[in-house]
Protein backbone atom coordinates (compact mmCIF):
# COMPACT_ATOMS: atom_id res chain seq x y z
CA UNK A 1 0.00 0.00 0.00
CA UNK A 2 1.70 3.11 -1.04
CA UNK A 3 0.54 6.72 0.34
CA UNK A 4 -1.83 7.07 -2.42
CA UNK A 5 -4.25 4.48 -1.57
CA UNK A 6 -6.87 7.51 -1.15
CA UNK A 7 -8.14 7.76 -4.28
CA UNK A 8 -9.86 4.84 -4.92
CA UNK A 9 -10.96 4.70 -8.02
CA UNK A 10 -9.16 4.50 -11.45
CA UNK A 11 -8.65 8.29 -13.34
CA UNK A 12 -10.82 7.84 -15.87
CA UNK A 13 -13.72 7.94 -13.80
CA UNK A 14 -13.06 11.32 -12.42
CA UNK A 15 -15.71 12.57 -14.14
CA UNK A 16 -17.92 11.40 -12.25
CA UNK A 17 -17.36 13.88 -9.33
CA UNK A 18 -19.15 16.11 -11.06
CA UNK A 19 -22.44 14.36 -10.29
CA UNK A 20 -24.56 15.26 -7.61
CA UNK A 21 -24.72 12.21 -5.76
CA UNK A 22 -21.09 10.20 -5.31
CA UNK A 23 -22.91 6.48 -4.46
CA UNK A 24 -20.09 4.17 -4.31
CA UNK A 25 -16.61 3.80 -4.03
CA UNK A 26 -15.87 1.57 -7.06
CA UNK A 27 -13.26 -1.08 -7.08
CA UNK A 28 -10.18 -0.85 -5.93
CA UNK A 29 -8.44 -3.71 -7.04
CA UNK A 30 -8.06 -4.67 -11.03
CA UNK A 31 -6.64 -1.66 -12.57
CA UNK A 32 -4.52 -1.94 -15.62
CA UNK A 33 -1.06 -0.90 -15.55
CA UNK A 34 -1.57 2.21 -17.67
CA UNK A 35 -4.74 3.33 -14.59
CA UNK A 36 -1.85 2.77 -12.10
CA UNK A 37 0.35 5.15 -13.31
CA UNK A 38 -2.25 7.78 -14.55
CA UNK A 39 -2.89 7.51 -11.52
CA UNK A 40 0.18 8.00 -9.41
CA UNK A 41 0.34 11.14 -12.07
CA UNK A 42 -2.72 12.30 -11.44
CA UNK A 43 -1.73 13.00 -7.86
CA UNK A 44 1.53 13.82 -8.08
CA UNK A 45 0.41 16.39 -10.39
CA UNK A 46 -2.36 17.14 -7.81
CA UNK A 47 -0.36 17.46 -4.47
CA UNK A 48 -0.89 20.27 -2.65
CA UNK A 49 0.63 22.57 -0.35
CA UNK A 50 -2.77 24.44 0.38
CA UNK A 51 -3.34 25.07 4.14
CA UNK A 52 -6.29 23.12 5.95
CA UNK A 53 -7.70 23.60 9.00
CA UNK A 54 -9.96 20.79 10.59
CA UNK A 55 -12.38 22.02 13.36
CA UNK A 56 -13.76 18.40 15.08
CA UNK A 57 -16.99 17.93 16.78
CA UNK A 58 -18.64 15.17 18.38
CA UNK A 59 -17.82 11.45 19.86
CA UNK A 60 -14.90 9.50 19.75
CA UNK A 61 -16.44 7.38 16.33
CA UNK A 62 -15.52 11.24 15.13
CA UNK A 63 -12.74 11.85 16.67
CA UNK A 64 -11.35 8.93 15.01
CA UNK A 65 -12.79 9.73 11.59
CA UNK A 66 -10.36 13.60 12.05
CA UNK A 67 -7.53 11.49 12.71
CA UNK A 68 -7.88 9.71 9.21
CA UNK A 69 -9.06 12.54 7.59
CA UNK A 70 -5.83 14.31 8.75
CA UNK A 71 -3.36 11.47 8.11
CA UNK A 72 -4.97 11.21 4.32
CA UNK A 73 -4.68 14.96 3.93
CA UNK A 74 -0.77 15.30 5.05
CA UNK A 75 -0.02 11.85 2.94
CA UNK A 76 -1.60 14.30 -0.15
CA UNK A 77 1.06 17.01 0.81
CA UNK A 78 -1.95 19.66 2.67
CA UNK A 79 0.23 20.87 5.46
CA UNK A 80 -2.48 21.50 8.36
CA UNK A 81 -2.64 24.75 9.71
CA UNK A 82 -3.68 25.23 13.53
CA UNK A 83 -5.90 28.50 12.70
CA UNK A 84 -8.42 29.88 9.95
CA UNK A 85 -6.85 32.41 10.05
CA UNK A 86 -3.98 31.97 7.27
CA UNK A 87 -5.41 28.66 5.61
CA UNK A 88 -6.52 27.85 2.36
CA UNK A 89 -9.62 25.09 3.51
CA UNK A 90 -11.40 24.67 6.65
CA UNK A 91 -13.11 21.34 7.35
CA UNK A 92 -15.70 20.60 9.76
CA UNK A 93 -16.36 17.23 11.01
CA UNK A 94 -19.87 17.13 12.41
CA UNK A 95 -21.57 15.44 14.59
CA UNK A 96 -26.11 14.77 14.42
CA UNK A 97 -26.34 13.40 17.42
CA UNK A 98 -28.24 16.24 19.56
CA UNK A 99 -29.85 19.22 17.36
CA UNK A 100 -27.39 21.30 19.84
CA UNK A 101 -24.52 19.57 18.27
CA UNK A 102 -25.54 20.81 14.92
CA UNK A 103 -26.63 24.38 16.12
CA UNK A 104 -23.05 24.90 16.87
CA UNK A 105 -21.80 23.76 12.80
CA UNK A 106 -24.44 26.11 11.79
CA UNK A 107 -23.58 28.87 13.43
CA UNK A 108 -19.63 28.46 12.79
CA UNK A 109 -21.06 28.37 9.35
CA UNK A 110 -21.82 31.75 9.77
CA UNK A 111 -18.87 33.12 10.87
CA UNK A 112 -17.26 31.45 7.89
CA UNK A 113 -19.65 32.83 5.74
CA UNK A 114 -18.79 36.29 6.99
CA UNK A 115 -14.91 35.91 6.82
CA UNK A 116 -15.37 34.69 3.17
CA UNK A 117 -16.51 38.01 1.88
CA UNK A 118 -13.08 39.08 2.79
CA UNK A 119 -11.32 35.95 1.40
CA UNK A 120 -13.53 34.67 -1.53
CA UNK A 121 -11.27 31.58 -2.34
CA UNK A 122 -11.31 30.02 0.68
CA UNK A 123 -12.45 26.50 0.84
CA UNK A 124 -15.06 25.32 3.61
CA UNK A 125 -15.62 21.64 3.76
CA UNK A 126 -18.89 20.09 5.76
CA UNK A 127 -18.08 16.63 6.78
CA UNK A 128 -18.95 13.65 8.61
CA UNK A 129 -22.97 13.04 10.23
CA UNK A 130 -24.38 16.51 9.77
CA UNK A 131 -23.37 16.15 5.94
CA UNK A 132 -24.77 12.82 5.77
CA UNK A 133 -27.82 13.56 6.82
CA UNK A 134 -28.17 17.38 5.64
CA UNK A 135 -26.56 16.68 2.00
CA UNK A 136 -27.57 19.12 -0.59
CA UNK A 137 -29.22 21.25 2.13
CA UNK A 138 -26.07 21.91 3.47
CA UNK A 139 -24.40 22.27 -0.34
CA UNK A 140 -27.08 25.01 -0.73
CA UNK A 141 -25.59 27.29 1.70
CA UNK A 142 -22.51 30.18 -0.14
CA UNK A 143 -19.98 29.61 2.19
CA UNK A 144 -20.22 25.65 1.93
CA UNK A 145 -18.40 24.07 -1.28
CA UNK A 146 -17.76 20.35 -0.03
CA UNK A 147 -20.38 18.01 1.82
CA UNK A 148 -18.62 14.64 2.48
CA UNK A 149 -20.44 12.36 4.64
CA UNK A 150 -18.78 9.33 6.56
CA UNK A 151 -18.49 6.96 4.21
CA UNK A 152 -16.77 9.04 1.44
CA UNK A 153 -13.80 10.04 3.79
CA UNK A 154 -11.14 8.17 1.90
CA UNK A 155 -12.04 10.42 -0.94
CA UNK A 156 -11.56 13.60 1.11
CA UNK A 157 -8.30 14.58 -0.43
CA UNK A 158 -9.11 14.34 -4.20
CA UNK A 159 -12.18 16.48 -2.90
CA UNK A 160 -10.34 19.31 -1.77
CA UNK A 161 -7.74 18.95 -4.22
CA UNK A 162 -10.54 19.22 -7.07
CA UNK A 163 -12.18 21.81 -5.25
CA UNK A 164 -9.25 23.76 -5.25
CA UNK A 165 -8.37 23.54 -8.35
CA UNK A 166 -11.80 25.47 -9.41
CA UNK A 167 -14.40 22.65 -9.35
CA UNK A 168 -17.34 24.59 -7.74
CA UNK A 169 -19.33 22.39 -5.42
CA UNK A 170 -19.19 18.84 -4.69
CA UNK A 171 -21.78 16.80 -2.83
CA UNK A 172 -20.41 12.96 -1.73
CA UNK A 173 -22.57 11.23 0.51
CA UNK A 174 -24.71 8.17 0.07
CA UNK A 175 -28.14 7.87 -1.32
CA UNK A 176 -29.22 4.64 0.46
CA UNK A 177 -27.95 4.68 3.56
CA UNK A 178 -29.21 1.69 5.19
CA UNK A 179 -28.19 -0.60 2.27
CA UNK A 180 -24.62 -1.81 3.13
CA UNK A 181 -22.65 -1.39 -0.15
CA UNK A 182 -19.59 -3.86 -0.34
CA UNK A 183 -17.30 -1.39 -2.42
CA UNK A 184 -17.91 0.91 0.03
CA UNK A 185 -17.10 -1.18 2.97
CA UNK A 186 -14.09 -2.23 0.79
CA UNK A 187 -12.89 1.57 0.75
CA UNK A 188 -13.35 2.32 3.62
CA UNK A 189 -11.42 -0.71 5.06
CA UNK A 190 -8.65 -0.21 2.94
CA UNK A 191 -8.60 3.24 3.84
CA UNK A 192 -8.60 3.08 7.48
CA UNK A 193 -6.17 0.37 7.70
CA UNK A 194 -3.45 2.19 5.52
CA UNK A 195 -3.87 5.09 7.39
CA UNK A 196 -1.11 6.76 9.49
CA UNK A 197 -3.38 8.07 11.94
CA UNK A 198 -0.14 9.43 13.64
CA UNK A 199 -2.18 12.45 14.22
CA UNK A 200 -3.43 11.68 17.53
CA UNK A 201 -4.22 14.43 20.09
CA UNK A 202 -3.11 12.14 22.77
CA UNK A 203 0.66 11.38 22.55
CA UNK A 204 0.63 7.22 22.84
CA UNK A 205 -2.94 6.45 22.74
CA UNK A 206 -4.61 5.35 19.87
CA UNK A 207 -8.78 4.55 19.02
CA UNK A 208 -9.28 1.35 17.09
CA UNK A 209 -12.26 1.02 15.55
CA UNK A 210 -13.54 -2.83 15.00
CA UNK A 211 -17.32 -2.20 13.76
CA UNK A 212 -18.66 0.73 11.78
CA UNK A 213 -22.80 1.81 11.87
CA UNK A 214 -25.63 0.48 13.93
CA UNK A 215 -28.39 -1.67 13.56
CA UNK A 216 -30.13 -1.46 16.69
CA UNK A 217 -32.58 1.94 16.11
CA UNK A 218 -32.98 3.42 19.35
CA UNK A 219 -35.96 5.54 18.64
CA UNK A 220 -34.52 8.78 19.62
CA UNK A 221 -30.98 8.08 17.83
CA UNK A 222 -29.96 9.37 14.09
CA UNK A 223 -26.64 7.03 14.41
CA UNK A 224 -28.48 4.11 12.24
CA UNK A 225 -29.31 7.09 9.60
CA UNK A 226 -26.26 8.95 9.48
CA UNK A 227 -23.57 5.75 9.27
CA UNK A 228 -25.65 3.27 8.08
CA UNK A 229 -25.82 -0.58 8.72
CA UNK A 230 -23.68 -2.07 11.49
CA UNK A 231 -20.45 -3.89 9.72
CA UNK A 232 -18.01 -5.13 11.58
CA UNK A 233 -14.37 -5.51 10.79
CA UNK A 234 -12.67 -8.69 9.97
CA UNK A 235 -10.30 -9.31 13.43
CA UNK A 236 -6.85 -9.85 10.98
CA UNK A 237 -7.22 -6.01 10.09
CA UNK A 238 -7.98 -4.73 13.53
CA UNK A 239 -5.29 -6.40 15.41
CA UNK A 240 -2.89 -5.80 12.42
CA UNK A 241 -3.42 -1.99 13.15
CA UNK A 242 -2.79 -2.22 16.73
CA UNK A 243 0.41 -3.96 16.06
CA UNK A 244 1.41 -1.21 13.39
CA UNK A 245 0.44 1.66 16.28
CA UNK A 246 2.43 -0.46 18.79
CA UNK A 247 5.41 0.34 16.34
CA UNK A 248 4.63 3.30 16.58
CA UNK A 249 5.01 3.40 20.21
CA UNK A 250 0.83 3.52 20.70
CA UNK A 251 0.96 1.96 24.70
CA UNK A 252 -2.89 2.02 24.98
CA UNK A 253 -6.21 1.31 22.75
CA UNK A 254 -9.42 2.09 22.89
CA UNK A 255 -11.70 -0.67 20.83
CA UNK A 256 -14.80 1.52 19.67
CA UNK A 257 -18.08 0.32 18.46
CA UNK A 258 -21.69 2.03 18.42
CA UNK A 259 -22.40 -1.58 20.09
CA UNK A 260 -18.95 -2.60 21.00
CA UNK A 261 -19.87 -5.71 22.91
CA UNK A 262 -21.96 -7.17 20.15
CA UNK A 263 -19.03 -7.03 17.83
CA UNK A 264 -19.14 -10.44 15.95
CA UNK A 265 -17.58 -11.79 12.76
CA UNK A 266 -17.96 -15.83 10.86
CA UNK A 267 -14.78 -16.49 9.52
CA UNK A 268 -15.02 -19.87 8.33
CA UNK A 269 -16.23 -22.35 11.30
CA UNK A 270 -14.90 -19.74 13.77
CA UNK A 271 -16.82 -16.38 15.25
CA UNK A 272 -14.65 -13.51 16.44
CA UNK A 273 -16.11 -11.81 19.46
CA UNK A 274 -15.48 -9.13 21.41
CA UNK A 275 -13.56 -11.24 23.65
CA UNK A 276 -11.71 -13.08 21.13
CA UNK A 277 -10.34 -9.30 19.42
CA UNK A 278 -9.29 -8.48 23.39
CA UNK A 279 -7.20 -11.51 23.45
CA UNK A 280 -5.48 -11.10 20.07
CA UNK A 281 -4.72 -7.64 21.10
CA UNK A 282 -3.88 -8.13 24.13
CA UNK A 283 -0.65 -10.18 22.78
CA UNK A 284 0.62 -7.36 21.07
CA UNK A 285 3.53 -6.85 23.62
CA UNK A 286 3.80 -3.13 23.88
CA UNK A 287 -0.02 -2.29 24.05
CA UNK A 288 -0.34 -2.11 27.91
CA UNK A 289 -3.65 -1.07 28.05
CA UNK A 290 -6.83 -1.97 26.55
CA UNK A 291 -10.89 -0.31 26.62
CA UNK A 292 -13.57 -1.01 24.51
CA UNK A 293 -16.24 1.76 24.25
CA UNK A 294 -19.41 1.64 24.21
CA UNK A 295 -20.94 -1.31 25.81
CA UNK A 296 -24.96 -2.17 24.63
CA UNK A 297 -27.06 -3.69 27.48
CA UNK A 298 -27.31 -7.07 26.92
CA UNK A 299 -26.74 -10.66 27.36
CA UNK A 300 -25.15 -11.54 24.08
CA UNK A 301 -21.32 -12.44 24.58
CA UNK A 302 -21.74 -10.66 28.19
CA UNK A 303 -20.25 -12.92 30.34
CA UNK A 304 -17.12 -13.89 28.00
CA UNK A 305 -16.38 -10.19 27.92
CA UNK A 306 -16.42 -10.29 31.72
CA UNK A 307 -14.20 -13.33 31.82
CA UNK A 308 -11.87 -11.98 29.36
CA UNK A 309 -11.66 -8.33 31.43
CA UNK A 310 -11.32 -10.69 34.40
CA UNK A 311 -8.38 -13.08 32.88
CA UNK A 312 -6.08 -10.26 30.94
CA UNK A 313 -4.39 -7.83 32.89
CA UNK A 314 -4.10 -5.22 30.42
CA UNK A 315 -7.80 -4.97 29.70
CA UNK A 316 -8.47 -2.09 31.74
CA UNK A 317 -11.13 -2.53 34.65
CA UNK A 318 -13.99 0.09 32.85
CA UNK A 319 -17.05 -0.28 31.74
CA UNK A 320 -19.25 2.45 29.74
CA UNK A 321 -22.53 0.96 29.71
CA UNK A 322 -25.49 3.25 29.16
CA UNK A 323 -28.70 2.38 30.52
CA UNK A 324 -30.36 6.00 29.01
CA UNK A 325 -33.56 5.88 31.43
CA UNK A 326 -34.49 3.71 34.60
CA UNK A 327 -38.11 3.34 33.65
CA UNK A 328 -39.23 0.24 31.87
CA UNK A 329 -42.17 2.27 30.24
CA UNK A 330 -39.66 4.55 28.63
CA UNK A 331 -36.75 1.86 28.10
CA UNK A 332 -39.45 0.65 25.91
CA UNK A 333 -40.53 3.60 24.26
CA UNK A 334 -36.72 3.99 23.58
CA UNK A 335 -37.01 0.45 21.80
CA UNK A 336 -33.59 -0.57 24.47
CA UNK A 337 -34.17 -4.12 24.61
CA UNK A 338 -34.17 -4.77 28.23
CA UNK A 339 -35.35 -3.74 31.94
CA UNK A 340 -34.01 -1.61 34.73
CA UNK A 341 -33.89 -4.46 36.59
CA UNK A 342 -32.08 -6.76 33.76
CA UNK A 343 -30.07 -3.95 33.72
CA UNK A 344 -28.85 -3.91 37.27
CA UNK A 345 -28.27 -7.67 36.77
CA UNK A 346 -26.04 -7.16 34.54
CA UNK A 347 -23.98 -4.39 36.19
CA UNK A 348 -24.07 -6.64 39.28
CA UNK A 349 -22.35 -9.19 37.37
CA UNK A 350 -19.84 -7.11 35.98
CA UNK A 351 -18.65 -6.24 39.42
CA UNK A 352 -18.60 -9.56 40.54
CA UNK A 353 -16.59 -10.88 38.24
CA UNK A 354 -14.43 -7.90 37.56
CA UNK A 355 -12.49 -6.49 41.01
CA UNK A 356 -13.12 -3.02 41.25
CA UNK A 357 -14.71 -2.40 38.26
CA UNK A 358 -15.55 1.66 37.19
CA UNK A 359 -18.95 2.07 35.33
CA UNK A 360 -19.95 4.85 33.24
CA UNK A 361 -23.50 6.06 31.81
CA UNK A 362 -25.10 7.91 29.84
CA UNK A 363 -29.25 8.97 30.46
CA UNK A 364 -31.49 10.88 28.39
CA UNK A 365 -33.87 13.21 30.26
CA UNK A 366 -37.23 14.35 29.03
CA UNK A 367 -38.03 11.30 26.84
CA UNK A 368 -41.64 12.17 25.10
CA UNK A 369 -43.91 10.82 27.77
CA UNK A 370 -41.45 10.81 30.79
CA UNK A 371 -44.08 11.48 33.77
CA UNK A 372 -42.34 12.15 37.26
CA UNK A 373 -42.36 8.45 38.24
CA UNK A 374 -40.35 7.80 35.51
CA UNK A 375 -37.76 10.11 35.96
CA UNK A 376 -37.94 9.19 39.80
CA UNK A 377 -36.91 5.52 38.30
CA UNK A 378 -33.85 6.80 36.78
CA UNK A 379 -32.64 8.71 39.62
CA UNK A 380 -33.28 5.42 42.09
CA UNK A 381 -31.38 3.53 38.94
CA UNK A 382 -28.46 5.86 39.30
CA UNK A 383 -28.34 5.64 42.95
CA UNK A 384 -28.34 1.87 42.92
CA UNK A 385 -25.40 1.64 39.80
CA UNK A 386 -23.36 3.81 41.25
CA UNK A 387 -21.73 5.31 38.26
CA UNK A 388 -17.59 6.65 38.19
CA UNK A 389 -19.30 9.49 36.38
CA UNK A 390 -22.75 9.74 33.91
CA UNK A 391 -22.93 11.93 30.78
CA UNK A 392 -26.62 13.34 31.19
CA UNK A 393 -28.85 15.08 27.75
CA UNK A 394 -31.68 16.41 27.38
CA UNK A 395 -34.25 14.59 24.79
CA UNK A 396 -33.57 16.15 21.55
CA UNK A 397 -35.90 15.50 18.57
CA UNK A 398 -33.58 13.95 15.27
CA UNK A 399 -35.19 14.11 12.06
CA UNK A 400 -36.08 10.85 10.87
CA UNK A 401 -36.40 9.16 14.06
CA UNK A 402 -39.43 7.17 15.19
CA UNK A 403 -39.55 9.06 18.73
CA UNK A 404 -39.48 12.09 16.71
CA UNK A 405 -42.00 11.30 13.62
CA UNK A 406 -44.56 10.51 16.45
CA UNK A 407 -43.77 14.16 17.23
CA UNK A 408 -44.37 14.17 20.88
CA UNK A 409 -41.63 16.44 21.97
CA UNK A 410 -44.09 16.96 24.99
CA UNK A 411 -41.66 17.76 28.12
CA UNK A 412 -40.76 21.11 28.20
CA UNK A 413 -37.42 22.40 27.93
CA UNK A 414 -37.33 23.63 31.90
CA UNK A 415 -38.95 20.40 33.19
CA UNK A 416 -35.79 19.19 31.04
CA UNK A 417 -33.64 20.91 32.64
CA UNK A 418 -34.94 20.51 36.01
CA UNK A 419 -34.46 16.91 35.92
CA UNK A 420 -31.02 17.13 34.11
CA UNK A 421 -29.56 19.38 36.78
CA UNK A 422 -31.58 16.48 39.79
CA UNK A 423 -29.93 13.78 37.94
CA UNK A 424 -26.18 15.49 37.81
CA UNK A 425 -26.80 16.62 41.57
CA UNK A 426 -27.64 12.60 42.26
CA UNK A 427 -24.54 11.86 40.01
CA UNK A 428 -21.66 14.41 41.67
CA UNK A 429 -22.43 12.83 44.91
CA UNK A 430 -21.45 9.54 44.07
CA UNK A 431 -19.04 10.75 41.97
CA UNK A 432 -17.31 12.82 44.37
CA UNK A 433 -17.77 9.48 47.27
CA UNK A 434 -15.96 7.04 44.58
CA UNK A 435 -13.56 9.79 44.23
CA UNK A 436 -12.29 10.39 47.71
CA UNK A 437 -11.48 6.37 48.25
CA UNK A 438 -8.39 7.30 46.39
CA UNK A 439 -7.20 10.16 49.20
CA UNK A 440 -3.75 9.05 50.14
CA UNK A 441 -3.42 6.03 47.87
CA UNK A 442 -0.81 5.76 44.60
CA UNK A 443 -2.50 5.36 41.03
CA UNK A 444 -0.62 4.29 37.75
CA UNK A 445 -1.37 6.72 35.51
CA UNK A 446 -0.89 7.22 31.47
CA UNK A 447 0.06 10.92 30.80
CA UNK A 448 -1.75 12.92 28.39
CA UNK A 449 0.15 16.16 28.81
CA UNK A 450 -0.52 19.87 30.23
CA UNK A 451 -3.44 19.97 31.70
CA UNK A 452 -5.71 22.43 30.47
CA UNK A 453 -7.71 23.28 33.21
CA UNK A 454 -5.44 25.15 35.34
CA UNK A 455 -6.90 23.72 38.67
CA UNK A 456 -4.51 23.97 41.26
CA UNK A 457 -1.53 26.61 40.36
CA UNK A 458 0.08 26.42 36.98
CA UNK A 459 3.63 25.89 38.08
CA UNK A 460 5.13 23.86 41.18
CA UNK A 461 7.88 25.45 43.24
CA UNK A 462 10.49 23.50 40.60
CA UNK A 463 8.96 25.39 37.87
CA UNK A 464 7.32 21.92 36.70
CA UNK A 465 3.95 22.42 34.84
CA UNK A 466 0.49 21.11 35.64
CA UNK A 467 0.34 17.54 33.56
CA UNK A 468 -3.41 15.77 33.37
CA UNK A 469 -3.47 11.81 33.08
CA UNK A 470 -5.96 8.69 33.40
CA UNK A 471 -5.76 5.75 35.30
CA UNK A 472 -7.00 2.47 33.66
CA UNK A 473 -10.38 2.81 35.14
CA UNK A 474 -10.46 6.54 33.04
CA UNK A 475 -10.23 8.17 36.14
CA UNK A 476 -8.55 12.22 35.59
CA UNK A 477 -5.48 12.55 37.70
CA UNK A 478 -4.17 15.96 37.71
CA UNK A 479 -0.48 16.67 39.04
CA UNK A 480 2.72 18.64 38.83
CA UNK A 481 5.57 16.94 36.52
CA UNK A 482 7.94 17.17 33.92
CA UNK A 483 6.41 17.52 30.16
CA UNK A 484 8.77 14.97 28.90
CA UNK A 485 5.97 12.60 30.76
CA UNK A 486 3.30 12.86 28.25
CA UNK A 487 3.02 9.46 26.89
CA UNK A 488 4.69 7.79 29.85
CA UNK A 489 2.90 5.51 32.77
CA UNK A 490 3.72 7.64 35.84
CA UNK A 491 2.53 7.20 39.97
CA UNK A 492 1.01 9.47 41.18
CA UNK A 493 0.24 9.85 45.06
CA UNK A 494 -3.48 11.26 45.35
CA UNK A 495 -4.04 14.30 48.32
CA UNK A 496 -7.16 15.45 47.13
CA UNK A 497 -10.12 14.35 45.20
CA UNK A 498 -13.40 16.18 43.54
CA UNK A 499 -15.91 14.59 41.87
CA UNK A 500 -14.84 14.34 38.44
CA UNK A 501 -10.97 15.00 39.53
CA UNK A 502 -8.30 13.49 41.24
CA UNK A 503 -5.57 15.69 42.42
CA UNK A 504 -2.06 14.62 43.77
CA UNK A 505 2.28 14.00 43.61
CA UNK A 506 4.07 12.52 41.27
CA UNK A 507 5.75 9.89 42.74
CA UNK A 508 7.83 7.86 40.14
CA UNK A 509 7.80 7.09 36.43
CA UNK A 510 6.81 3.71 35.54
CA UNK A 511 9.76 0.76 35.75
CA UNK A 512 9.17 0.41 32.06
CA UNK A 513 9.43 3.72 30.88
CA UNK A 514 12.21 5.12 33.36
CA UNK A 515 15.44 4.83 31.03
CA UNK A 516 13.58 6.40 27.78
CA UNK A 517 12.42 9.30 30.14
CA UNK A 518 15.63 9.97 31.93
CA UNK A 519 17.52 10.03 28.83
CA UNK A 520 15.27 12.21 27.25
CA UNK A 521 15.48 14.66 30.82
CA UNK A 522 19.13 14.32 30.74
CA UNK A 523 19.40 15.33 26.37
CA UNK A 524 17.08 18.31 27.55
CA UNK A 525 19.37 19.14 30.82
CA UNK A 526 22.56 18.92 28.38
CA UNK A 527 21.40 21.09 26.05
CA UNK A 528 20.20 23.66 28.50
CA UNK A 529 23.84 23.64 29.57
CA UNK A 530 25.20 24.37 26.02
N1 LIG B 1 -31.30 13.31 22.41
C1 LIG B 1 -30.52 13.35 23.52
N2 LIG B 1 -29.50 12.52 23.74
C2 LIG B 1 -29.24 11.61 22.80
N3 LIG B 1 -28.31 10.64 22.73
C3 LIG B 1 -28.45 9.98 21.55
N4 LIG B 1 -29.49 10.49 20.87
C4 LIG B 1 -30.00 11.50 21.61
C5 LIG B 1 -31.07 12.39 21.44
N5 LIG B 1 -31.85 12.35 20.37
C6 LIG B 1 -27.34 10.38 23.80
C7 LIG B 1 -27.46 8.96 24.36
C8 LIG B 1 -26.25 8.28 23.79
C9 LIG B 1 -25.25 9.42 23.71
C10 LIG B 1 -24.12 9.22 22.79
O1 LIG B 1 -26.04 10.51 23.27
O2 LIG B 1 -27.41 9.02 25.76
O3 LIG B 1 -25.78 7.22 24.61
FE1 LIG C 1 -27.88 4.99 18.70
FE2 LIG C 1 -28.94 2.94 20.07
FE3 LIG C 1 -27.17 2.48 18.06
FE4 LIG C 1 -26.31 3.57 20.37
S1 LIG C 1 -27.19 1.52 20.13
S2 LIG C 1 -25.78 4.28 18.27
S3 LIG C 1 -28.06 4.86 20.97
S4 LIG C 1 -29.20 3.39 17.85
Amino acid sequence: MGPFNYLSRPISEHSLLNRHYIVSVAESNGYSAFDFHARILYIYLSMSTARVHINSFGCQMNKLDTALVTASLKQAGFVLADGIEQCDVVLINTCSVRGHAEQRVLSHLGNLKHIKQTRPEMIVGVVGCMAQRLGGELLARDEVDIVCGPAQIPQIAELVTETLSGKKKTLAVTEKIRQASEEQTRALEEFESAADADDRTVPNQAYVRVMRGCNNFCSYCVVPFVRGPEVCRPPKAVIEQIKKLADRGVKSVTLLGQRVNAYEYKQGRKTYCLADLLEMASEVEAIKWLRFVTSYPSEKFFDGILQAMADLPKVCSYLHLPAQSGSDGILQAMNRHYTAGQYLALLARARAAVGDIAVAGDFIVGFPGETEADFSATVDLVKKARYKNAFIFKYSPRPGTTAEKENQNNIPDEVKKRRNTELLDVQTKISDELSSRFLGKEVEVLVEGLSKKPHLDKADSRGQPQLVGRTAADYIVVFNGPLSLAGQFAKVKITKTSPLTLFGELKTIATEVTDAVLSSLKANEESNTD
